[in-house]
């Protein structure tokens, strides 16, 4: 069992004082609320550069009827989450965060060494310098409550892609995320338009921010007080947007649903519930070579897709949007890591569609992009990364170290990074910060069609290796990788590499 020392004191105070979680209170699926969808964060344009300015604090959100209303974080005022903030490929630019979160000691989760309520933005899925986050790479002197902070200006160059940001301040950001913090992040290519995908955002061109939620029978969130809790956090309510269940009305037409995996832990294999199939059209990190038909798609913690449904004839139909089965360890039980009465890989609702009238949509093109073809010829370095061989939340058996580079990396480099979850029971969603890459094989067979664009965040699944191609082609710096199990990551299971001339 994943107990560690310093959570001991608070988690038995926690256990002794029945605060535990929302056990049997299932996940009801009423769909009796609408989809809310995130407004776009307008920039403000100076000198040519725009600024995004975030500010984060607390709030608070009525989620589930019959409970109190939730403490939460967001941004902007919004309560919970944030606006999605919309850039463009070749367009400077910059974000800005003012931190009014409370400087509360008490907060559950907030780990000895971080200063209560100091918060940071890292921009997940950009190509861009590390001083483009707030404080550098986002994890580390993170800026305390009261301060504001500006990012570096980085001018985006790589292809249109569903991105996200998110508080990244080491040992607290999975509180800070399952309070709430947290946001879509669209790059735009202009030369895409011309592929006439749905692009009428809200309507045709819909974003998911898909999280499961624990709530106390006060309406707080349950966060951190149960020992499995340390696996990752998971709950039985599931939130699309900061909504539980909801329904969204769309036309009968062909529409893109740009899914974000927002949750600390859980892992979803999206579906529709009638089973019809689906294209894929990109990836974390941008669109496919061509649309892929698929009947599911599994999107690990971090994680994005974008697929295109077809409701052309669905006219007067509800359907449901739902995450299937998937056993987490094959061969290996299903883990110890549930923290909740709805466990990994357990099926569910995730919410409705109601299609109304039919609106003419034109067919998906043939070719979305082009990616370079995947070749390892120009490969000179290749680097393993052992995960919690020996021991919970290493990598290389090493926790993290601010003050460690773990790994230098020649600028310009093509290297081959292979991941092995060697011997744990669960998987884990393997992301590196400022760079997209692609993967090469799986260790356990074929490749689905979310592995095979631009990625930032793989799942790799016990007893598994996922070999990646990384070219380091845009900038020097230092950057993170880690497990995106936020509880992992706070707990140490975290690198720094350094990419230099
Ligand atoms: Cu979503 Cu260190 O990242
Ligand atoms: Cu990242
Ligand atoms: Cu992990």
């Amino acid at each position: 069992m994943r107990f560690k020392l310093f959570t001991l004191s608070f988690l038995s105070a926690a256990l002794f004082l029945g605060c535990g979680g929302d056990d049997g209170a299932s996940q009801a699926a009423k769909f009796s609320q609408p989809l809310a969808v995130p407004p776009v964060l307008a920039p403000v344009r100076t000198n040519g550069v725009d600024l995004y300015d975030l500010t984060a604090a607390a709030g608070s959100r009525a989620f589930i009827s019959d409970r109190p209303a939730t403490p939460t974080y967001g941004y902007n005022g919004m309560g919970y989450l944030g606006p999605t903030i919309r850039l463009t490929r070749g367009q400077a630019a910059r974000i800005a965060i003012h931190n009014q979160l409370p400087a509360d000691p008490s907060q559950m989760g907030s780990m000895p060494d971080t200063v209560p309520g100091a918060t940071s933005v890292h921009l997940h899925g950009l190509e861009v310098p590390d001083t483009a986050d707030i404080t550098p790479h986002g994890c580390c002197s993170p800026l305390a409550p009261g301060g504001s902070a500006t990012g570096a200006v980085f001018t985006p160059d790589q292809p249109s892609a569903t991105l996200w940001y998110h508080p990244h301040p080491h040992m607290d950001t999975g509180r800070q995320v399952y309070m709430g913090l947290g946001g879509l992040m669209i790059l735009d290519d202009p030369a895409d338009a011309a592929l006439g995908l749905p692009s009428t955002y809200g309507v045709d061109d819909i974003p998911l921010i898909v999280q499961d939620r624990r709530f106390k029978a006060d309406g707080s969130f349950d966060y951190l007080s149960q020992p499995k809790d340390m696996e990752g956090m998971m709950g039985d309510h599931i939130l699309v947007n900061g909504v539980e269940s909801p329904y969204k009305q769309v036309a009968a037409t062909r529409v893109r649903l740009r899914l974000l995996n927002a949750s600390n832990r859980r892992a979803y294999l999206f579906a529709l519930s009638d089973g019809r199939a689906f294209q894929q059209i990109g990836t974390d990190g941008g669109l496919l070579p061509a649309p892929a038909p698929v009947t599911e798609v599994m999107v690990p913690a971090a994680g994005r897709a974008e697929i295109v449904v077809d409701f052309s004839g669905d006219s007067g139909r509800n359907l449901t949007f739902a995450s299937r089965a998937f056993v987490e360890a094959p061969g290996r039980g299903d883990g110890d890591g549930a923290s909740s009465t709805l466990k990994e890989g357990a099926p569910f609702p995730i919410m409705q569609f109601r299609v109304g009238a039919a609106v003419p949509s034109s067919s998906l093109p043939a070719k979305l992009a082009t990616l370079p073809t995947l070749t390892t010829g120009l490969v000179t370095v290749t680097r393993l990364f052992d995960l919690e061989r020996g021991a919970d939340d290493t990598i290389n058996a090493k926790l993290f170290d601010m003050n460690r580079v773990d790994e230098v990396v020649k600028a310009g480099a093509w290297e081959i990074w292979s991941v092995t979850n060697y011997a744990g029971d669960i998987a884990h969603p393997w992301h590196v910060h400022g760079i997209q890459f692609r993967v090469l094989d799986r260790s356990t067979g074929a490749l689905a069609p979310n592995d095979q664009g631009w990625k930032d965040t793989v799942r790799i699944a016990p007893g598994e290796t996922v070999r990646m191609l990384m070219h380091f082609d845009k900038q020097d710096g230092l950057y993170m990788y880690h497990c995106h199990i936020l509880e992992h990551e706070d707990m140490g299971m975290m690198g720094q590499y350094m990419v230099k001339p």
